[in-house]
């Protein structure tokens, strides 16, 4: 169904047209002023300067037409020329019903249908997963839900780092340490024999050492860079070790995601570009693009109209390595090929923008991809601490995910242990969701580009713009439903608005439309964040305001019944979107 501002526009448009002005001019909008209206529309403004009339005459003949119109219980025009609309109570409930039948649930499905390539999470194999991954992760999963619920295609790639440096920095230490594995030895033969299995937990130990010795032991750190030259090569022995610590980081990973509510499709990664690589440099050759710079290769990518310097990017190192860029690019060749994407959209840190532009450029350049394929950078900012610096453990270090989760769940767990309701059965699961939902709602609600203060305490609040409060908001209707054994979603039609506090959140709900629309066009889920707890809070102010259990009049309390059924409906989808599990109780 459509958003309810674009269906009021319709009407108001027709208004426009027998008034004998342009149609284009009914635009409707949420009113900013709910005091004195539930909509407005501006259009007498532009009117009065095509027509060379006075706004308020304009404004005054089109509210004359909208005065006859049902769908209004109000209709004023305000000095000098605001058409201020107010819905007409059954015309509120009808829409509502209609949102209750929609099988979206109210949320407008997009004409266009696209196949979307979304690229997110990003974690490096045997390095540990830092915040940065966990920002991608959240705002990714998020993103490729509503894509889906509107109607796209979307593809989720995790496009795991697992082809570069990291890979031959721990492959010295391992040599170091096992110098006798016989994948060390250049004879090794991958039909024959096999690789010691690895643990996840040494590995993560393994790359933050040799990272760290690399840095002060210019041998060591010259060791890691031909081991990953000779890998990305296909030395055999290498190889087989690097299958081995991609199988045990990928174990790894799927069970953190796994926690957080986090999928993907695709689990490719750097090294699956690796076979197009060669096919990059030919189109790069043959296009006349490759400039040589130093022993390396190098494509412009600056335009005339870049204010800021904008350098070469670097497509093969002076040792002939592939490097970050390379394998984007071929990365780019591999997914049209097997895909051909109307668009690609990277959730990545904001440091990376440059990166990006130069890929982006190169890969149009190049045709890589059809003119018409939408590139985009979806950058995100840096979740601090406390003192405003990147989010750092007490010990100062990087903060694992999986302690990250830890943390959070134990968090959740002192919460729940005051809450009589849980059973020890459901203890984990359900302290593991009040726990994920609290640092995803703390992520999402801010706008995506922004750096925000990770702040466990006010997270987990059962008071703000909370998931705590939302789950918790939740759990209150599913217990007034089971008290007056109604059913869960919404059955009886609402036939009546009783009180106030009920109209606000029936316009709550019909405005979810436009909210959904709104966070789809910019790609930000922080206004259904916001959406949901001004559903919340006008579920607080409908319960406080009126006695649903004990209400004595049946047909009233059948009403209210299915009302905040929907609302929880509604609410359960609002956190779907975000990828919030709900709970049954807190
Ligand atoms: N692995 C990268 C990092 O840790 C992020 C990957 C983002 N996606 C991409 N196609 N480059 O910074």
């Amino acid at each position: 169904m459509k958003a309810i501002t674009q269906t009021l526009s319709e009407i108001v448009s027709q208004a426009f047209a027998t008034a004998g002005y342009d149609s284009s001019l009914g635009a409707v909008t949420a009113s900013d002023r709910l005091d004195l209206c539930q909509f407005q529309c501006n259009g007498a403004f532009s009117a009065a300067k095509l027509y060379h009339k006075a706004p308020f005459v304009v404004a005054e003949e089109v509210a004359q037409i909208l005065r006859e119109v049902r769908a209004f219980s109000k209709v004023e025009v305000a000095k000098p020329g605001f058409i201020n609309l107010t819905l007409d109570d059954r015309y509120l409930l009808e829409q509502t019903a209609a949102i209750a039948r929609d099988p979206h649930l109210g949320i407008p499905q997009t004409q266009n249908p696209a196949k979307i390539i979304l690229d997110y999470g990003g974690p490096n194999i045997a390095k540990p997963l830092h915040i940065g991954h966990l920002r991608s992760a959240i705002i990714g999963e998020s993103l490729k839900r509503i894509l889906r619920a509107a109607g796209h295609t979307v593809i989720g790639d995790i496009h795991l780092g697992d082809w570069g440096l990291q890979i031959g920095l721990v492959i010295t230490e391992l040599q170091e340490r096992y110098p006798h594995w016989r994948c060390f030895s250049p004879d090794f033969d991958p039909d024959t024999e096999s690789v010691q299995p690895l643990e996840a937990a040494e590995l993560n130990e393994v790359y933050p050492l040799a990272s760290k010795k690399s840095k002060t032991d210019p041998d060591y750190a010259q060791k890691a860079h031909q081991a990953t030259y000779e890998l990305q090569n296909g030395r055999p022995g290498y190889l087989a070790l690097w299958r081995e610590i991609l199988r045990a980081s990928v174990a790894d990973m799927k069970s953190n995601y796994e926690k957080l509510g986090v999928t993907f499709d695709l689990w490719y990664g750097e090294s699956d570009a690796d076979r197009y690589v060669p096919q990059l440099m030919e189109i790069l050759s043959e296009k006349n693009l490759l400039i040589e710079s130093d022993g390396a290769l190098v494509v412009d990518v600056a335009e005339p109209q870049d204010k800021a310097p904008m350098p070469p990017v670097i497509v093969r190192k002076s040792d002939h390595s592939s490097i970050y860029a390379t394998t984007d690019l071929a990365t780019i060749i591999q997914r049209e090929k097997d895909f051909h994407p109307d668009k690609i959209w990277y959730v990545v840190d904001n440091r990376q923008e440059l990166h990006f532009t130069q890929v982006f450029r190169c890969a149009k350049k190049a045709g890589l991809i059809p003119p018409e394929t939408e590139f985009a950078f979806l950058g995100f900012g840096t979740m601090n601490g406390a003192d405003g610096k990147p989010y750092k453990t007490r010990d100062g270090g990087i903060m694992k995910l999986e302690d990250m989760i830890a943390t959070v769940t134990k968090g959740a767990q002192e919460k729940l242990e005051a809450s009589s309701f849980v059973n020890e059965s459901d203890y984990d699961e359900m302290a593991r969701r009040v726990g994920v939902a609290a640092i995803k709602f703390g992520d999402l609600i801010n706008q995506r580009a922004k750096d925000y203060i990770f702040d466990l305490n006010k997270f987990f609040s059962f008071e703000g713009k909370t998931g705590t409060y939302l789950l918790y908001t939740v759990t209150r209707i599913n217990s007034i439903l089971k008290k007056a054994g109604a059913p869960r979603e919404q059955t009886a039609p609402i036939s009546h608005v009783y009180t106030d506090s009920e109209r606000d959140l029936l316009l709550k709900l019909a405005m979810g439309g436009d909210v959904f629309q709104k966070a789809l066009e910019e790609k930000a889920p922080n206004y259904l964040c916001e959406h949901a707890y001004q559903l919340a809070i006008a579920f607080s102010k409908f319960y406080h305001d009126n006695r649903i259990i004990d209400e004595p009049d049946p047909e009233k309390k059948q009403n209210w019944l299915s009302l905040i059924a929907l609302v929880r409906q509604v609410l359960c989808q609002l956190l779907d979107l975000l990828g919030i599990e709900p709970v049954e109780h807190m």
